[in-house]
């Protein structure tokens, strides 16, 4: 049976409608509380908590003795971040001093955490996972506390062929192994098909986690930037590959970290049809891959053939600390086993058996949809609060899934001074040099979506929004 609305909500959400749709244009006045309640005929503590909550989400704007009003955008929001100047030579990526403070910032539960990508209270279901806990520790007893071998439990493997096939990719239990988070996926699948010195495509911006995998193994980079909708430009990497030899280029083509962007199935195939020209793997790093905002799950470039490596994890859609993630090596497969076999053969086992029963069993789309859901208006109340206290010449992304905003500003503004300022001021976030291989995209930030929003929210927003003219 379906929850009924709160009438305050539905309300609201018909509000918000007839704003959207022009009925209220930006500078028109509400009708006032009283007329309001007799229009709609609800009471006017209903009309009071539907104004409230649109006033939250930064869709009206109360002034005092005057009534509510639609605000006018201080934000052109068709005014897209723009794709990221590049560097066309190779690049050996140096370690960015701000980035240890920014890490430590994340255990810090007193700041308002824009900086984590990470799922909060909200989105784990943590009393859906300690009863399967209990259940598989009362079925497997010792079973569930012994070594995995080094492939990772079958059960697992199991349940995440059948997954894999959402996503176009076919892998029997036996083509894929299971890992500790997507990171160690990332860092066997460049192991595997590198070797010191060689030439990497990343994107740029991209996710600081892949750049720190390819300084610390000793490879060089080559950036390709990323499309704010249709990701990772083909073009620039045709070019690079004209010039250079690449041994693998590292892609996320569903929901870029930070951009948001999807590659269509054109772009997917002729990235494929490059690495089989070209002889390089593709390492697609899908964990956002399956929080599309409206409920499609995009493929894998795998679907399209090429030489792939597909690495996933559930650390954005269950829980990060299980720590469980997977990759299908594709034709890497016997020297990624070799590699997983000496650098950490074992994984944590109750993990594994608690996600593989999850999976089969726990109701994981019902859990997908609540989530992709929570994610979304969480991006578009933190987005709208953005669009209301940054100033005009701000761009900021619209992802279509995934939870991180990546915001623009004018060439001179310093994210690192910004970063500063916002965390003396309680206030976690990313600066964008963290996600450039050659330190650029100093002008860009990240803000992650992934909590709650509420007061607290909009109330470190509306600081930002002060904070960036004054750092601008
Ligand atoms: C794009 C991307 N890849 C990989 C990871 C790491 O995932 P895991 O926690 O599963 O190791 C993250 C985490 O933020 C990410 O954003």
């Amino acid at each position: 049976m379906k929850a009924a609305v709160p009438l305050y909500q539905d309300l609201a959400s018909r509000l918000a409608g007839l704003i959207r749709a022009g009925t209220f244009a930006a500078g028109d006045r509400l009708p006032s509380v009283r007329q309001a309640s007799r229009e709609h005929q609800v009471s006017i503590t209903t009309v009071m908590e539907a104004y409230r909550s649109l006033e939250d989400q930064g869709i009206i704007q109360a002034r005092p003795r005057s009534g509510y009003y639609v605000p006018p955008p201080s934000l052109d929001v068709s005014k897209l971040p723009m794709a990221a100047r590049h560097s066309k030579k190779p690049i050996i990526i140096a370690q960015a001093s701000i980035f240890q403070s920014v890490m430590d910032l994340a255990e810090n539960g007193r700041v308002v955490p824009f900086a984590a990508a990470a799922p909060d209270d909200s989105i784990i279901p943590s009393a859906k996972l300690a009863s399967i806990t209990n259940a598989v520790l009362r079925k497997s007893r010792s079973d569930a506390l012994r070594y995995t071998p080094p492939m990772g439990r079958r059960e697992l493997r199991l349940a995440l062929s059948r997954r894999l096939l959402v996503a176009g990719i076919k892998a029997g239990p036996d083509e894929i192994i299971t890992t500790q988070g997507a990171t160690e996926a990332l860092l066997l699948a460049l192991r595997a098909t590198t070797k010191r010195g060689d030439l990497v495509a990343v994107e740029t911006p991209t996710y600081f986690g892949i750049l720190h995998l390819i300084r610390d193994l000793g490879l060089r980079a080559i950036e390709v930037p990323v499309c704010t909708r249709d990701g990772m430009i083909l073009g620039a990497l045709e070019t690079a590959l004209k010039k250079h030899r690449i041994a693998a280029c590292v892609v996320q083509p569903n929901f870029q970290n930070p951009i948001g962007s999807v590659m269509d199935a054109a772009a997917k195939k002729r990235l494929a049809k490059l690495s089989e020209d070209h002889g390089f793997a593709i390492i697609e790093d899908d964990v956002y891959g399956e929080l599309s905002h409206d409920g499609g799950r995009p493929p894998s470039i795998a679907l399209y053939g090429g030489n792939v490596i597909h690495c996933g994890s559930i650390s954005k859609t269950l829980a990060p600390g299980l720590r469980v993630g997977w990759m299908v090596p594709g034709g890497w497969l016997d020297e990624v086993k070799r590699l997983k076999t000496i650098q950490c053969p074992w994984n944590a086992t109750l993990s594994e058996l608690v996600v593989a029963s999850f999976l089969d069993a726990g109701g994981y789309d019902r859990h997908l949809r609540r989530i992709r859901e929570l994610y979304s208006l969480q991006c578009a109340r933190t987005r709208q609060a953005v669009v209301r206290f940054f100033p005009p010449e701000c761009r900021v992304n619209q992802p279509a899934g995934g939870f991180v905003l990546w915001l623009e500003m004018p060439a001179d503004f310093d994210s690192e001074a910004f970063t500063v300022s916002a965390v003396a001021e309680g206030i976690s976030l990313v600066p964008g040099t963290l996600f450039s291989p050659s330190g650029g995209l100093k002008n860009c930030f990240r803000l992650s979506c992934g909590f709650a929003f509420g007061p607290r929210t909009l109330d470190a927003i509306a600081t930002l929004g002060r904070l960036v003219v004054r750092n601008g």
